[in-house]
């Protein structure tokens, strides 16, 4: 069954998770750094930047009407104030290639790399910030504004407050072992786990970021964030709404939230309540002047009376470790429209698996979901799977697989699976 007319069917990207050679980025650098955490580094991605025209006509040829990628702005403002014309000029043929191919150019503003720059003059828990977001996007919106329609300013800009939160829970989980380990009086508490080895490598990581950042302690986007910055984000989001505006007040403004569906066993009530608060319901004075909310759910996460409960026994489970549970899209569509009654654009939803079948079923579960919202009066406007190809999975590289698209690492040669094909048929008849 298709969607109707004017229902956006489509994948996405993010820049520097397939455009390849980031080179004035954070991520970047820190990739680049014997102890920055990285698997490997992202190298030339998919080199998608050189192959945006071949990989559009994919998804043109496989029926999507709709295809949301970012713009880098570590390429546009390399430096304060210093803006790439060239760089522009790529995006601005890349956005006409979309429209060229019936396409609808979803346009993400910022989704998670910032320029080094920004990182070295306080990043994201400095109150610039704003002001330099703000002067990044009134700069793009000026050269490419004119022929966009949707753009998504921040993506996941919950993300730093989610990162805050594993963190937390991480150091309980450290502290604990750590008692445990000087009350038996070694330092090596079992097989894989010496604290001593970790504390060095944690050193070093601090040095060598400082070498590039000027400080041990980087503020990235996808750092732990104190209640400022988890704040400095929305007003960031809330600037850039108000230049996008201010120059074509048509473009529907929206961010886009990284939504579990929350659930919760008796006696984790209040837990998932309190979940929920921050994952999402404190956001809404910030949004509620927005266009549409881009909803990006992946699974679900459980609660019970003393916190998040591990995946449930036999669940199958996604290369990323956690569970398989395409039917959370549908549960967080009707959750967050109890709230905000406007437009939910699903600008993320997929799954990282080698077993494409399993995402064909992923996909088939998800999309009779947001059926289901719109036949009870959600306003959905469209979705948006993640990914286009198999890209830069972050910190965990190339070996997790979203791509509706498979990318030969050595080759670059694309490959579409069988899963472009089935969301390709359920966009609306041309
Ligand atoms: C991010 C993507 C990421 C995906 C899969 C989302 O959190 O926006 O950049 O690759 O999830 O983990």
């Amino acid at each position: 069954m298709r969607f109707e007319k004017g229902f956006f069917v489509g994948a996405a990207t993010a820049a520097h998770q397939v455009e390849g050679n980031n080179r004035n980025s954070d991520d970047y650098a820190l990739e680049l750094l014997p102890h920055g955490g990285f698997t490997e580094p992202s190298g030339i991605a998919c080199d998608h930047y050189n192959r945006y025209a071949e990989d559009i006509a994919l998804m043109k040829k496989a029926g999507l009407n709709a295809y949301r990628f970012s713009i880098e702005w570590a390429r546009i403002e390399p430096e304060e104030g210093v803006f790439d014309e060239a760089e522009i000029d790529h995006y601005r043929k890349v956005i006409a290639c979309c429209r060229e191919n019936g396409i609808e150019p979803v346009v993400t503003l910022f989704h998670f790399t910032s320029p080094v720059w920004v990182i070295r003059k306080g990043g994201w828990e400095c109150e610039e910030i704003v002001k330099w977001f703000r002067n990044y996007v009134d700069k793009v919106i000026q050269e490419l504004g004119s022929d966009l329609h949707y753009i998504v300013t921040i993506n996941e800009a919950n993300m730093r407050l989610q990162i805050r939160m594993i963190s937390e829970r991480y150091r309980k989980q450290m502290q604990q072992k750590a008692a445990k380990t000087a009350a038996a009086g070694e330092d090596q508490v079992q097989v894989g786990y010496n604290l001593k080895l970790m504390m060095e490598g944690l050193k070093k990581a601090e040095e060598e970021k400082r070498s590039v950042f000027g400080t041990g302690d980087p503020k990235t986007f996808v750092s732990s964030c104190t209640e400022e910055g988890d704040l400095l984000v929305m007003k960031a989001h809330e600037a850039a709404r108000e230049v996008i505006r201010k120059r074509y007040p048509d473009i529907q403004v929206g961010l886009s939230l990284s939504l579990h569906d929350i659930q919760s066993v008796p006696g984790g009530e209040e837990n998932a309540k309190e979940e929920w608060d921050q994952e999402f319901l404190h956001y809404l004075p910030n949004l509620k002047d927005d266009d549409f909310i881009g909803i990006q759910n992946y699974t679900r996460a459980v609660y019970g009376a003393d916190g998040q409960l591990p995946n449930p026994e036999g669940a199958s489970l996604t290369q990323m470790g956690y569970e398989d549970y395409p039917e959370g899209l549908y549960h967080v569509l009707c959750r967050v429209h109890e709230s905000f009654p406007g437009n939910l654009f699903v600008t993320e939803n997929g799954i990282a698996t080698d077993d494409d079948e399993a995402r064909c079923r992923f996909l088939t579960t998800a999309i009779s979901g947001v059926m289901k919202a719109k036949s009870e009066g959600i306003p959905v406007i469209g979705y948006i799977c993640w990914s286009l190809l198999d890209n830069f999975e972050w910190q965990k590289g190339y070996a997790m697989r979203f791509g509706l698209v498979s990318v030969d690492r050595k080759t670059m040669e694309r490959t579409p699976k069988k899963s472009l094909h089935l969301l390709g048929s359920y966009a609306p008849e041309e």
